[in-house]
């Protein structure tokens, strides 16, 4: 069911800062993207084999405010796998005894596709999402 990694997200304190970085160690970085939606700005660093996503809080109920509240200086927010099909995925992590946070069912997830979000204790400790890829492949 796991796919190759879309992104690994990272929430950072200091955005600004955290660009420069990136752009001093010459990688390709997006411009940031606000999305109110979600209580984020978001940075791509796109890299040869996956992209790093960097994640800053906006607003006032940001879910990435009390990350950043238990972890001051930043740290790693999720790994995100790709999916051939959310739905089918959802069933796997289910027959897995994985539980999937909110309702269950997919919701459109940051990057415009659906996504799932694994609870932590369920996985190692670690927030883990699979999102539907772009190109969904063929069903059988
Ligand atoms: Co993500």
């Amino acid at each position: 069911m796991l796919g190759p990694v879309n992104h690994i997200a990272i929430a950072v304190p200091d955005l600004a800062a955290a660009i420069a970085l990136y752009e001093r160690l010459g990688a390709d970085v997006s411009a940031p993207q606000d999305l109110p939606e979600h209580g984020v700005t978001v940075v791509f660093i796109r890299l040869p084999n996956t992209k790093i996503e960097l994640l800053h809080p906006l607003g006032e109920r940001s879910p990435i405010a009390a990350f950043l509240a238990k972890n001051p200086s930043g740290g790693i927010h999720h790994v995100c796998f790709e999916v051939a099909d959310i739905g089918d995925a959802g069933r796997t992590l289910a027959e897995s005894g994985v539980r999937v946070l909110g309702s269950g069912e997919p919701a459109i997830g940051a990057h415009g596709l659906p996504v799932l979000f694994a609870h932590p204790k369920d996985f190692g400790g670690a927030l883990m999402e699979f999102e539907q890829a772009a190109t969904p492949a063929p069903r059988p």
